[in-house]
């Protein structure tokens, strides 16, 4: 039995450290290259588990090395990997990534696999889903999948977090409906309502929008700003800044406070929306002191215990 259960995306991250992007029909020796576990479901799944939370993960993976490597992966993370299932017709979701010295950066994404999980793969996890305390979802599974998981969940009376990325335009109604927390970063909720979200005033304003068509909080990441959130009740946003820190590498930072969340959510009842926030938050910003996405997550043994205290 697991307190989490992510419905969600594995990438393996493809990165080669380039000395410029290459111009098309170029061919361009690199200078270094790795591999990383990624994908928002998967890396959400470890911050929670990292944290200490029982986790559960329903996936697709393909049936090759990359696949096989994730599976692992997430067993190295204490996560269950019941519901992660492999499919012969794709091949394991990919990112290679282009980085320059500078910093730029050119990415493509290869659903892959990710794309089959289906709501039968769904069904067959109905049994971890409806005794969980927290399901946690993202946008890179099908739409179909996502909402079909959703209302799994609110039927059996868990809380949903949806964190609606990569950002789309007219999500289905019935998806802000079935979400209890909403929980975009700027550029998500600016696709997603179609209001800039530059300034504070227009982070109110995209979240007084989310909370209109149903969500029962919205929760909208700002990076080094924080965070600002409402909720139905009170629907006076109270934002919540972020500590000032050196930043190494803030990739990955919205995953490490989407997954904490849920680990405060399954977990701490004593404490208060606010103070779960916070420390996710703070949570995050560890994450964004360190290289990488997965290796930038924080282990419970090396947490401030503050973050772990019942008030
Ligand atoms: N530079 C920073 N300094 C301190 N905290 C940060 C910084 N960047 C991000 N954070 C923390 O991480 C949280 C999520 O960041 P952000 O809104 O940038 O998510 P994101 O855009 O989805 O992240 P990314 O795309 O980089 O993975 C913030 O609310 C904050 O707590
Ligand atoms: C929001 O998240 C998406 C997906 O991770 C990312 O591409 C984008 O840069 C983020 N936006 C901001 C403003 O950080």
């Amino acid at each position: 039995m697991a307190d989490i259960v992510v419905v969600g995306s594995c990438m393996t991250d493809l990165v080669s450290f380039v000395p410029e992007l290459p111009k098309p029909g170029e061919t361009l020796f690199g200078n270094k290259f790795l591999t990383g576990f990624g994908g928002k479901g998967a890396n959400q799944a470890v911050v929670a588990a990292r944290l200490g939370a029982n986790v559960a993960m329903v996936a697709k993976v393909g049936d090759d090395s990359f696949g096989h490597n994730y599976i692992q992966n997430f067993k190295e993370n204490k996560i269950n990997v019941d519901y992660v299932s492999t499919t012969r017709e794709a091949p394991t979701g990919v990112a290679p990534i282009s980085v320059t010295p500078d910093g730029q950066n050119a990415i493509v994404i290869i659903s892959g696999a990710n794309l089959y999980l289906s709501e039968n793969d769904l069904q067959k996890a109905e049994p971890v889903i409806k005794t969980a305390k927290v399901v946690l979802c993202q946008l890179e599974i099908s739409t179909e999948t996502a909402l079909a998981t959703l209302k799994m969940a609110k039927k059996h009376g868990v809380k949903t977090i949806l964190n609606p990325a990569p950002g789309q335009q007219n999500l289905d109604p019935e998806i802000y409906a079935n979400t209890d927390i909403m929980c975009p970063n700027e550029s998500e909720a600016a696709k997603i309502t179609g209001i800039n979200v530059d300034t504070m005033e227009d982070a109110h304003k995209a979240i007084k929008w989310l909370l209109d068509q149903g969500c029962g909080m919205v929760i909208l990441t700002l990076g080094k700003k924080g965070s600002v959130f409402a909720t139905k009740e009170n629907p006076t946003p109270i934002h919540i800044p972020a500590k000032q820190v050196k930043t190494v590498d803030s990739t990955g930072a919205g995953d490490a406070f989407v997954g904490a969340l849920a680990f405060y959510l399954a977990h701490y009842s004593s404490i208060d929306l606010q103070e779960a926030i916070r420390r996710s938050g703070e949570i995050a910003t560890i994450s964004v002191q360190k290289t990488g996405t997965q290796t930038s997550y924080p282990w419970r043994k090396d947490i401030p215990r503050d973050l772990f205290s019942n008030h």
